[in-house]
């Protein structure tokens, strides 16, 4: 049994749990009528309201009580002094630091974007590049995806950004489509320089361009690389003054804040990039100067300790009621469950207690037209994150907001048959249409998705991660889970092209599927 299943402190926990299990959060509220208020927060501009969570006083006590016997203060004075808190790949985790000092790269990235963004990066046909695509997955996408989707109102044009992080020749080619290979810049985003799919997409990237601007141009005009590993960019042909780093130091998942948000920059500029920086570091600030128990990052990361690993509830839907924010679930899905999908403590132990919830997410309201049915009347408790934007360039979203609010109103205090019945409802459809509520939900609200906003929420989430890991035991920055993957596709891949037998005792679904596979490939 690990030492957080043995702590006293976590016994405590439990039996906060199974004492506070039967009492309502409609309970909660007329027990203690300013509790929408006690139980909220403002830093920076963000306001998190945890009043509908199935906490109180007593319990946020005990977590607290937690986070201090697990070392979280000294933990994350570790992280923030850059040493080594990635323990199995004795590594810092640089995010936070670079943010602090400044990366040394992020200036080269600014008087590029800036010669860009004038006209002055010229490709090889003599005309300034115009267009860029980001070559790129996970970390090296997802991040800078969600960044400019959410920042899209304050793209003047002058650069178009594109995105293209699939093996599937469809999805490189929507990500060209209608773009003139002379004015076209190819970011090719990959810290390790070693992925598959970005290997395969920069492959294409150069067939598409030597095939409209012909074999002898200087092809290496139109790319440029953001990675680690300037070495192998240089031996792909990629120029030292095109190729932009990002530290070892830095996970991919913890990237956007670094040079890997070249292409956000290049769409909004760099003033507006730097406000995401200033965002983001405010939130760090914040998160290494705040008392515990007035500390966003530790609050939320509580909150989320106590609903996976206390409560025990399997996962957790990040609901943006604001069109900007529709990718936001995708990068915290990889921020989360790449950093605490595990099952195995820093010291080697297996964990004896969930870890990570299984994170999802959808645009508010659509999420209402396809899986809040089971939100409210399935099952399982799912905890919201709903987060709400109060207004957006074309005015305030009124009606988005009062559709969170009802939400999360529904959620927390349902309706029962009885009360429906009241209301005429026949007892038989009564049952049916009874929802039990208690089903717990935070609103974080900005006024505007602003780039200091959007820096500060993103860094909300990164330090939650930490203190969820931090009470777990857990290393959230390797993430030796995909590698496995990795290397079996690369053996069945001359397989299913039809180079190479299966290997000896290949199971017979994987043997199956080639042979059908083959069979059906055109
Ligand atoms: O999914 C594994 C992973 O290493 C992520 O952590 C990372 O963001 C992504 O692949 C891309 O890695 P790279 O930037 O090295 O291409």
């Amino acid at each position: 049994m690990t030492s957080l299943a043995r702590s006293a402190e976590f016994a405590r926990l439990l039996d906060l749990a199974e004492r506070t299990a039967a009492t309502s959060l409609q309970a909660r509220f007329e027990a203690d009528p300013l509790r929408g208020e006690r139980l909220c927060l403002e830093v920076n501009g963000l306001l998190f309201d945890f009043s509908k969570q199935l906490v109180d006083s007593e319990i946020l006590e005990a977590l607290a009580a937690l986070a201090r016997s697990s070392g979280l203060e000294a933990s994350r004075d570790q992280l923030f002094a850059g040493e080594i808190v990635n323990t199995s790949e004795q590594r810092p985790a640089l995010h936070v630091q670079q943010r602090a000092e400044g990366a040394p790269g992020l200036d080269l990235v600014r008087s590029f974007v800036r010669a860009l963004r004038r006209g002055d990066v010229l490709g090889a046909t003599g005309r300034p590049l115009r267009r860029l695509v980001n070559l790129g997955i996970g970390g090296s996408d997802l991040g800078p995806r969600m960044a400019r989707a959410a920042l899209e109102h304050l793209d003047d044009g002058v650069i178009e950004v594109r995105f293209a992080s699939s093996l599937d020749p469809a999805g490189f080619q929507r990500a060209v489509d209608g773009l003139d290979p002379a004015e076209t810049l190819f970011v090719v985003a990959t810290k390790s320089f070693s992925t598959l799919e970005t290997g395969v997409l920069a492959h294409r990237a150069v067939e598409w361009l030597k095939s409209s601007l012909g074999e002898g141009v200087s092809i290496a005009d139109h790319l440029v690389a953001i990675t680690g590993k300037p070495e192998l960019a240089a031996r792909s042909g990629i120029a030292a003054e095109r190729t932009f780093l990002i530290d070892e130091g830095i996970g991919g998942r913890y990237s956007l804040s670094s040079a890997m948000g070249l292409s956000v920059m290049a769409a909004v500029g760099v003033p507006a990039f730097d406000a995401l920086l200033q965002g983001f570091g405010d939130m760090d600030r914040h998160f290494a100067e705040a008392a515990l128990e007035e500390n966003l990052p530790v609050l939320h990361g509580l909150l989320a300790f106590w609903n996976r690993t206390v409560l025990e509830l399997p996962a957790v839907a990040v609901i943006p009621y604001a069109d900007g924010l529709r990718l936001l679930p995708e990068h915290l899905a990889q921020l989360l469950m790449e950093s605490n999908g595990k099952s195995v403590t820093r010291s080697g132990e297996h964990v004896s207690t969930p870890t990570s919830p299984v994170l999802f997410g959808a645009p508010g309201t659509d999420a209402q037209h396809s899986f809040f049915q089971l939100l409210h009347q399935g099952t399982m408790a799912v905890p919201v994150d709903f987060i709400a934007v109060a207004s957006g360039p074309q005015g305030p979203h009124d009606v988005a907001l009062a559709n969170l609010l009802a939400q999360a109103q529904a959620l927390a205090f349902g309706q029962s048959a009885a009360e429906l019945e009241a209301t005429g409802t026949p007892q038989d459809l009564a049952v049916a249409k009874a929802m039990p509520g208690n089903r717990p939900s935070s609103i974080l609200a900005i006024a505007q998705l602003t780039p200091y906003l959007l820096g500060g929420l993103v860094a909300l989430y990164e330090h939650s991660v930490f203190v969820q890991a931090t009470l777990l035991d857990i290393n959230p920055f390797d993430q030796f889970g995909v590698e496995r993957g990795k290397e079996l596709a690369a053996s069945l891949a001359p397989q299913l092209r039809g180079e190479g037998p299966a290997p000896e005792g290949q199971d017979s679904s994987t043997a199956g599927r080639v042979a059908w596979l083959r069979s059906h490939r055109e």
